[in-house]
């Protein structure tokens, strides 16, 4: 049965976040990744590990399994096997166990920003690349923190969701922007492995806004794409007086399910505790409604395939998903640098 992994050139190639660095402690678990289960687990020096969620003996789920001594230990016959994915007991085999043939492909894992991040590719080139960085402003008076949601839908329609300022007047009305017949001018531009949109001119994010900029310093919006499938969006006040900065990575799991990991970063000065309380409660009612019309997008298109119409406001998705689709295909030659001048209206 061939899977996301076999079927996506070089987007296996790309570290993805597997969890939270705090979900992961000595218990096993499991998660899905380009439609492959793994266990990760932490052994008692605090590294973490990742191989495949299926035991050879009768393809139990190791995830619902033990840690008995760093080794994971499967919950049907107990065989057990080391963090290099190599069978050290056979129980039922007493002392004489053949240990060999009986191994697991393991993974190799970073823990960074956070995340544990999980390569699946081709383990020859794991190193050619690192993790996505994500701007962890926990120093410098910034505060940060991560929400984990689960969409229904793909990795460039999502990242497309995340840049995408149109749909904020629909989907958020009177939560995150609310203005009306507003022309908006951008600045859209292709590189190697990297899609940027820069906005001219003012804007205003719903609460936000109000505890960032009380003073009306002039703002920055910059929404970036990172390949393979990282977003941020910063709005920096009065050259970094204060932000708010939304940083996305979205983890395929299956064509139409993908997990996304949110570092939100604020620096709201003197009203950062007003921050802590208000904007877990409200980032959250935001992303919800993501979810709700990624959802209902994802339904559409698998019943059938995309068709899309796009406007000068949809540039971003026509170059994110040349990039992804290049990157898909394996193509050596990667799409050529473009930039290009848009306007539209919200
Ligand atoms: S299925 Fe894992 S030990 Fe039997
Ligand atoms: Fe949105």
């Amino acid at each position: 049965m061939k899977k996301m992994v076999d079927n996506c050139g070089d987007l296996k190639n790309y570290w993805y976040a597997a969890a939270l660095a705090k979900e992961l402690k000595k218990k096993p678990i499991g998660r899905t990744v380009l439609e492959v289960l793994v266990v990760l687990w932490r052994t008692a020096d605090g590294r973490a590990h990742a191989m495949r969620d299926r035991c050879p003996h009768r393809n139990a789920l190791l995830s619902e399994g033990n840690v008995v001594n760093d080794n994971l230990m499967c919950p049907y016959h107990g065989w057990t096997f080391n963090t290099e994915g190599k069978c050290v007991k056979v129980p039922s085999e007493g002392d004489n166990a053949n240990l060999r043939e009986r191994h697991i492909d393991h993974y190799a894992v970073i823990e960074q920003d956070g995340l544990i991040w999980i390569w699946l590719g081709d383990l020859s080139l794991h190193e050619t690349r690192q993790p996505f960085k994500m701007p962890f402003y926990s120093g410098d008076g910034w505060n940060s923190y991560y929400m984990k949601t689960r969409f229904q839908n793909n990795v460039t329609n999502l990242v497309e969701n995340f840049m995408d300022v149109p749909h904020t007047v629909w989907v958020h009305k009177g939560w995150f922007r609310d203005k009306e017949s507003l022309k908006v001018n951008a600045i859209v531009s292709r590189d190697e492995g990297a899609v940027t949109v820069k906005y001219d001119g003012d804007d205003q994010i719903g609460v936000t806004d109000l505890l960032m900029n009380p003073k009306r310093l002039p703002m920055v919006h910059h929404d970036r794409f990172f390949m393979p499938n990282n977003t941020s969006c910063d709005y920096i006040y009065g050259d970094y007086v204060t932000g708010f900065v939304i940083t996305s990575t979205c983890t395929p799991m299956g064509p139409f399910e993908t997990e996304v990991y949110t570092l939100i970063s604020y620096k709201f000065g003197w009203l950062n505790h007003i921050g802590r309380w208000i904007l877990p409660w409200y980032t959250r009612q935001v992303i919800n409604q993501d979810v709700e019309i990624m959802a209902n997008q994802g339904r559409s298109l698998q019943d059938m395939p995309a068709d899309f119409k796009s406007t000068p406001a949809d540039t971003l998705h026509l170059f994110i998903e040349s990039l992804r689709q290049s990157a898909e295909n394996s193509e050596h030659e990667k799409p050529r640098s473009v930039t290009k001048d848009i306007e539209f209206w919200i």
